[in-house]
């Protein structure tokens, strides 16, 4: 009985009834396009009689103009719907199909197989619980099988099944079967995966898919759809300990406050003793509100608000648990990270990590490794590139709550973004945490930052100058604090060119080097304003991330940035330094400008044309800035 004969024998409500109260199993797909790929899914779309009429029209005309099945249906032409896929015969990005069946509601995710699109592939594969491996019976298992096995099991899908597929053209052979599921078991094994199904199937004659096979007698175990219909949903173990990432604080009225989110783990009931991480702050459930209303527990899957016993705080992104095996805290971690962007990572930046509902700012380290994915091996990397995979650490402006992702995916996976473009650069999985920051506690004193300033009569602040090299950045910083001293002010100048004959000499000119260099007279320029200084800081600071890392650092209106905006020519022209000649000479590599990027500010506090001012202007032109700002009363 399809979907529109059950709508008429039993009523449209009692349908939408089952229909929202069946299971839900999210998988993906595997394979290329060669394997029979969009062959079965489509025939998972068509067998479970989810397909519109029009649909079905179109899907008859398509293939009867552009179809390679003759006279047949072609349903691969159901999946590859776009029209640059078809012209150029592969799947390009992930599509997200949604079909459903008496028993399940099933949602798959369609990734492209090729190396170049493991991001992709690791996107599909982070919400599912289950994969469809496919191959080619003709060929075994080749390199991709092994990668996609990889990723799959590194994103901790527990459930793995190989669809051996085009059994029709090796006459649906007993023995290519066997010796593959044997071959396929050993690399899970080796892989550490979790539980594996062998499934000989045709996806284009149909055999094994929906139904059992009758050219497979030697066969006694389930079609492919059986296998989706029953394999346990790991997601909705409510055995599981108990989390809620906190979404919203809901607080319609004074007297309800609640706090709002998904359980993507255990179960809760009211009374449970619970727990808010970070924090720690312990308290009882009082009250459980589902979408249909008030409820006695809820568990993994659902959306809910929970209300608390007491008035104890939570905010976005803390993750609500229970008390028992609570999860753990740290601003360390070992993670693996797949790198999803055209820009490599660049060690020592400041990117933005969304864990859960949680931001926080995040620095990776310098990989420990990257994994080549075809064949396992640790290879040494100084940064990860597009699709690359590897181990480092990371470093977390503050404690988060989390759980390693190899026992929570929810709690322990998380997306790495760009600060400036806000583009999703990586994922990450947290591995563990590293604790030695553990003993290290802050140490609150006395005397503070505001009582230093008041003891120089003044309020602090860094005035940061961005620019070519020899575009006169010192030159004016210069003339800036001659002026600020003589009005009785105290200061300090951070040059670049100083700082890196002291602090700074073991960094040269690399884009990491210049990130670490940006980083640690961001720290200093900060330890200065804290002592109540007026700091002015003269440093080429190519990058707008890190200039942003910078601001950002500073407590706010307290960070002016100068952009000295001298064009290349220019610069170049007056060559004080005679670096530009050298650098033309081939003499000094990665010089700003010539061979290493220099990103304009795009809103500068302060925009200094010095084309078009005498130094002398220039310096006025801060200090009004400076009085406008109140920091030279
Ligand atoms: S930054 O890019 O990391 O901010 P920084 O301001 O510390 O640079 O140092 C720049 C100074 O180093 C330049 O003014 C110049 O005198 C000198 N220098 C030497 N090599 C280079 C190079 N490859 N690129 C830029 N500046 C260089």
């Amino acid at each position: 009985m399809d979907h529109f004969d059950q709508i008429r024998a039993d009523g449209i409500e009692t349908y939408l009834d089952e229909h929202q109260n069946k299971e839900l199993l999210r998988f993906i797909t595997c394979g290329s396009v060669d394997d029979g790929k969009s062959t079965l899914i489509g025939r998972l779309l068509y067998d479970s009689k989810l397909i519109y009429e029009d649909q079905l029209e179109a899907l008859e005309a398509d293939s009867a103009k552009v179809g390679t099945q003759g006279d047949k249906l072609d349903l691969a032409l159901l999946v590859d719907g776009l029209a640059a896929e078809r012209e150029q015969g592969i799947t390009i990005d992930v599509a997200y199909r949604y079909f459903s069946t008496k028993a399940r509601k099933f949602i798959v995710a369609d990734t492209p197989g090729h190396e170049q699109y493991t991001r992709n592939m690791v996107t599909g594969a982070s919400t599912a619980e289950a994969a469809i491996i496919l191959l080619d019976a003709r060929k075994g298992i080749l390199t991709q099988t092994r990668r996609h096995t990889y990723i799959c099991t590194l994103l901790g899908i527990r459930h793995l099944v190989l669809a051996i597929n085009k059994m029709d053209l090796v006459d649906y052979s007993e023995q290519v079967f066997q010796e593959t599921e044997a071959a396929y078991k050993e690399l899970a094994k080796s892989l550490g995966a979790g539980d594996v199904t062998c499934i000989p199937v045709s996806a284009l004659e149909g055999e094994n898919v929906t139904n059992a096979s009758d050219k497979m007698p030697w066969y006694d175990g389930k079609s492919l759809m059986q296998v989706l219909e029953t394999m346990p949903i790991d997601d909705l173990d409510t055995t599981r300990p108990f989390r809620m990432p906190v979404q919203w604080v809901n607080r319609p009225s004074a007297d309800f406050r609640g706090f709002s989110g998904f359980i993507p783990s255990g179960a809760v009931h009211v009374g449970d003793a619970i727990t808010v991480e970070p924090s720690g702050k312990q308290s009882t459930i009082k009250s459980i509100h589902g979408p249909t209303g008030e409820c006695d527990s809820a568990r993994a899957g659902q959306s809910v608000t929970l209300c608390f016993d007491d008035e104890i705080d939570a905010s976005r992104g803390d993750i609500i648990a229970a008390q028992a095996g609570a999860p753990k805290s740290a601003d360390q971690f070992r993670a693996t990270i797949v790198w999803m962007h055209e820009e490599p990572m660049l060690p020592g930046r400041s990117y933005i990590m969304k864990i859960g509902a949680k931001i926080v700012p995040v620095t990776l380290a310098e990989p420990r490794h990257k994994v080549n994915v075809n064949t396992f091996e640790e290879l040494p990397a100084p940064t990860l590139e597009l699709n690359d995979i590897g181990v480092t650490n990371i470093h977390l402006d503050h404690a988060i709550a989390f759980d390693p992702y190899g026992e929570n995916r929810q709690t322990g996976g998380f997306v790495i973004i760009d600060r400036i473009t806000n583009d999703t650069v990586g994922a990450g999985l947290l591995d563990f945490a590293l604790w030695r920051s553990d003993n290290v506690k802050w140490q609150d004193l006395d005397v503070d930052k505001n009582a230093r300033a008041a003891a120089k009569s003044q309020k602090p602040c860094v005035v940061w100058f961005t620019g070519l090299s020899g575009s006169g950045k010192s030159t004016i910083a210069n003339v800036l604090e001659t002026k600020l001293h003589a009005a009785g002010k105290h200061t300090y100048l951070l040059d670049g060119d100083n700082v890196r004959h002291g602090l700074n000499k073991d960094l040269g000119f690399t884009d990491a080097d210049r990130v670490e260099n940006i980083r640690r007279v961001t720290e200093v320029s900060r330890l200065m304003t804290d002592a109540g200084l007026l700091v002015m800081v003269s440093f080429i600071s190519p990058f707008r991330s890190e200039r942003r890392m910078a601001r950002d650092a500073m407590a706010e209106g307290e960070f002016i940035e100068v952009f000295v905006d001298t064009p290349l020519e220019e610069a170049e022209r007056r060559d004080v330094k005679g670096l530009y000649a050298k650098a033309r000479a081939g003499e000094i590599k990665n010089f700003t400008g010539i061979d290493s990027p220099y990103e304009e500010p795009l809103s500068p506090d302060v925009h200094i044309e010095t084309t078009k001012c005498t130094v002398e202007d220039a310096a006025d032109q801060i200090m009004a800035e400076l009085r406008s700002r109140g920091r030279l009363d």
